[in-house]
């Protein structure tokens, strides 16, 4: 067993004090460097391991519930050109906005931000989300700047007769 001992400047030749009470044993400080390194790695691979099984989980069950079904959000002359309507589909608890960009065009997008979930709010041509500044475009739900990686859900849109519903849910990765 080898121990270094740092003298202090007005130590001399003779070993100080805190050196007797504290010694540092560098083959054993180096070997629980190494220790503790694999730990790391091996606790670091379970946990992108247990990661992955979850996100694999996910898809099996979402699959497994199928599609939603097919919901009135409202009528179409309710919604304005220039409006935005916020509606829950397809769970209550699964916020959503409704943008008419124009006559002809209605986009429906997921309000949860894909960082941590803040509920984005409009703002001309673009979805702001108010907790890191998250900034998405209005046209597509792809994030634009901030720290959002991910587009917004997409909410599949159908007009029948004067009404809008919502079809589906497209959850987008890119
Ligand atoms: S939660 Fe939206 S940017 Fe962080």
């Amino acid at each position: 067993m080898k121990f270094l001992f740092r003298k202090s400047p007005d130590a001399g030749e003779s070993t100080p004090q805190w050196a007797k009470d504290f010694p540092i044993n560098v083959e054993e400080d180096n070997y629980v460097a190494r220790r503790d390194f694999t730990k790391f790695m091996v606790l670091t691979s379970f946990a992108f391991f247990a990661g992955q099984c979850w996100i694999g989980m996910q898809n099996v069950i979402r699959k497994k519930r199928g599609e939603p079904a097919m919901t009135a959000i409202a009528d179409l002359k309710q919604v304005p050109v220039g409006t935005v309507l916020p509606f829950s589909y397809p769970g209550e608890h699964d916020p959503c906005l409704l943008i008419r960009r124009s006559e002809t065009e209605l986009v429906a997008y997921g309000q949860k931000c894909t960082h941590l979930s803040c509920a984005v709010t409009p703002q001309v041509e673009q979805l702001l989300c108010p907790c890191h500044e998250g900034c998405f475009d209005m046209t597509n739900g792809r994030p634009i700047s901030g720290p959002p990686r991910r587009p917004l859900p997409l909410i599949e849109l159908s007009v029948r007769g004067g009404t809008i519903y919502a079809t589906g849910v497209q959850e987008r990765t890119v």
